[in-house]
């Protein structure tokens, strides 16, 4: 009688919060078995418990992404005990909010270590499973600020930029060897998840997204489809899309929305969020997929659900 095969393995740096914890458990519910890699204890416990509940296996494994050795071991122990890496994704990510001038060094510093080299670390060790097995496909969490830097967070658009180039060229030496190893790079907007309350703020107040929002859930869903096909490049939300056709053909007018949106849209205490900045060390509590910004967030993308149906119909997605 012919085995079952075992179902497929998906590791998630950064799976203890916010996207990377809402996009595990999106693998979960399709059955995928899930490693989770962060720096806290308690916020890995409770992504594995969520994990868990859902009936699948889960494994977790302490590492700083800005440590390419522990990284390593991290994903040694999740494929001893889950089975080879199908879809590696990174999710790991963090941010200062402030003037370029009024950033210290130390913390740019950490935002490009953490968001670029910290997906280039993860990156390495995913590779090194994947190639061998000439398959796999990793999953890069980028950001819409590429397609224009967001004032105030000088640090984090340039490692996203840097995360988007690498991408590409990392794509086209793969595609040189012929490898069936993918890439994939993902464009979210604004989401409503405790980056915000991770972050550290130079602005006077306490960080908080530009609008529009969108709770994880949305993001999480297009990266398990981005994972899925393999694409290169993957912008999710009609906004993201918008901005950066505008970018593109009008880029002074680009301009001056952002000047609208990135510096007068997070001006000014209105609505904002408790900092707890994890920046250089992680929450000793469990902070769950979810921000406080929830109230106007969108819970549905017409550009995602428009590429699931024809991901579906194409017999490439679910
Ligand atoms: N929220 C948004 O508006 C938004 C928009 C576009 C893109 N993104 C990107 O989406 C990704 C996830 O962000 P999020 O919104 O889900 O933020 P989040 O809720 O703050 O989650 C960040 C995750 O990264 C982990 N992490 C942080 N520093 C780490 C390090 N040095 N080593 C290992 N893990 C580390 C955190 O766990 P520990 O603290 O326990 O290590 C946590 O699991 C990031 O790359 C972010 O740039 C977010």
């Amino acid at each position: 009688m012919p085995q079952p095969l075992p179902s497929p393995v998906v590791i998630i740096t950064g799976g203890s919060s916010g996207i990377g914890r809402c996009t595990a458990g999106i693998f979960a519910r399709a059955g995928w078995r899930v490693g989770l890699i962060a720096r806290g204890t308690p916020g890995l416990a409770a992504a594995a418990d969520e994990v868990r509940s859902l009936g699948v296996a889960v494994a977790v494994a302490v590492a700083d992404v800005t440590d390419s050795a522990a990284l390593l071991a991290a994903a040694e122990t999740l494929e001893a005990a889950l089975g080879p890496v199908s879809v590696w994704i990174n999710a790991a990510g963090n941010g200062v909010y402030g003037r370029f001038v009024d950033v210290p060094e130390r913390e740019f510093r950490q935002v490009t270590e953490v968001t670029y080299l910290g997906t280039v670390n993860g990156t390495r060790v995913a590779l090194s499973r994947m190639r061998p097995r000439n398959s796999g496909t990793i999953v890069n969490v980028c950001s819409g600020v590429v397609f224009h830097g967001l004032p105030l967070m000088t640090s984090y658009s340039g490692a996203k930029a840097a995360v988007r180039a690498f991408g590409q060229a990392l794509r086209v030496e793969l595609a040189f060897e012929r490898s069936r190893v993918r890439v994939s790079t993902v464009f979210p907007p604004a989401v409503n998840t405790p980056f915000f309350a991770h972050a550290i703020s130079h602005m006077g107040w306490p960080a908080r997204p530009v609008p529009p929002v969108y709770q994880p859930d949305v993001i999480a869903r297009a990266i398990f489809l981005a994972a899925r096909l393999g694409r290169p490049e993957m912008i999710i939300s009609g906004t993201v899309s918008c901005f950066a056709l505008l970018s593109r053909i009008a880029p002074v007018w680009t301009g001056l929305v952002i000047r609208r949106l990135g510096v007068d849209g997070q001006r000014g205490p209105q609505q904002t969020t408790e900092a707890m900045p994890t920046v250089f060390a992680p929450s000793e509590n469990p902070s769950g997929a979810y921000g406080t910004f929830g109230r106007h967030a969108r819970r549905w993308s017409l550009q995602v659900t428009l590429r699931r149906f024809f991901a579906r119909l194409s017999g490439t997605g679910n």
